[in-house]
């Protein structure tokens, strides 16, 4: 990653300004010449498919990726969240292996997987032991972060990284960390501020439904009031939803959850239809439900914005509720249990 990655100006005691250094990390996260080339090596071996494997806070960036070349790339891209792979990735495969602390134990298991399946790999952490397995390259994280609150960073890179080896153009990232902030200082209008939004989530079940590349971002912000706020939190893909959820959000629980559709400015017109009919559904069977549309003006724009949006919700959730979004005592006992 670039050499500003050290300059970077956070607190990274305070889960406030984690978040609040969104753009900052994800303009600082563009590849160095070094990466580049290294990257651009494994493009020469033409990948017959890529393969993004990391857990929680280190899977996000690559089903954002995913989400955001699957439209345009003619090689499979999957995600896995798991410690077995499915047989389909091997060779000819360029598998992206990221844990931020690099000790995540399915991770590492899924790498020696591909070691033994003799498959390109492309490691992601931020030391650990990740760091120091055998790669064809590695990628730094800045670190002291907690994993969740270094998204941005993990998503620029992966996102540079897999266009070099797809061979195609790469993206700006300060055109789009800029893009996030015009589209944020717009807040307040058809978007609630996030603190506003938190406020309305108050004492309930957050739950958040978005179709196509804003599915991603629902589970995401799911994630992130799962860490940060320690609610209960659920995220559904739509329309799948409506095929079946729907039904379940029954008059007994009314007042239950706070039920957040994602809206996408470029919804298809029949999608945008079934948005709208769907709040109306829910709020008459008495369940607060409310629309939130981003104002960026492209796909990954919106996935970024919503993303920012969310994630500042989900810390002041954790004011409102009263506890520490940076600790995660159960996962943490979990994981020093499983040693
Ligand atoms: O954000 C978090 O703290 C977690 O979701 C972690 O990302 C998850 O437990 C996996 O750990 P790591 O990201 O270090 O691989």
């Amino acid at each position: 990653m670039s050499p500003m990655s050290s300059k970077l100006e956070v607190n990274k005691n305070d889960m406030h300004s984690i978040v609040k250094s969104f753009p900052q990390l994800l303009r600082h996260s563009s590849l160095d010449v070094r990466l580049r080339e290294q990257l651009a090596e494994m493009r020469d071996d033409r990948p017959t498919g890529i393969c993004f494997i990391g857990m929680g806070g280190s899977s996000i960036a690559g089903g954002y990726v995913a989400t955001s070349l699957a439209d345009t790339s003619r090689q499979p891209i999957a995600v896995v969240r798991d410690e077995s792979l499915p047989e389909y990735i091997g060779q000819g495969y360029v598998s992206f292996v990221v844990s931020y602390s690099g000790n995540t134990q399915e991770t590492l298991d899924a790498y020696e997987i591909l070691a033994e399946r003799g498959c390109h790999t492309v490691t992601m952490a931020s030391g650990g032991l990740l760091s120091k397995k055998k790669a064809d390259c590695f990628i730094r994280l800045p670190p002291g972060f907690p994993p969740r609150g270094a998204l941005p960073a993990m998503f620029g890179a992966l996102l540079q990284a897999t266009q070099t080896i797809l061979g195609v153009p790469t993206t700006d990232l300060n055109h789009m960390a800029e893009e996030i902030n015009l589209a944020a200082d717009s807040w307040g209008g058809n978007l609630s501020k996030p603190a506003a939004l938190a406020e309305w989530m108050r004492g309930r079940i957050p739950v958040f439904m978005g179709s196509r590349h804003l599915y991603p971002v629902a589970y995401r912000a799911k994630c992130q009031m799962n860490e940060n706020a320690k609610t209960e939190a659920f995220a559904s893909p739509f329309p799948e939803a409506t095929h079946n959820e729907l039904e379940g959000f029954t008059e007994k629980r009314a007042g239950s959850f706070a039920i957040v559709l994602l809206k996408s400015r470029a919804e298809g017109a029949t999608n945008a239809k079934r948005l709208d009919i769907v709040a109306e559904i829910l709020s008459s069977a008495g369940h607060d439900c409310t629309i939130v549309t981003a104002s960026a003006p492209t796909q990954m724009g919106e996935m970024l914005e919503l993303t920012y949006h969310l994630d500042l919700t989900s810390v002041e959730l954790a004011d409102i509720n009263g506890v520490d979004p940076l600790s995660v005592p159960k996962i943490s006992a979990l994981k020093k249990r499983l040693k």
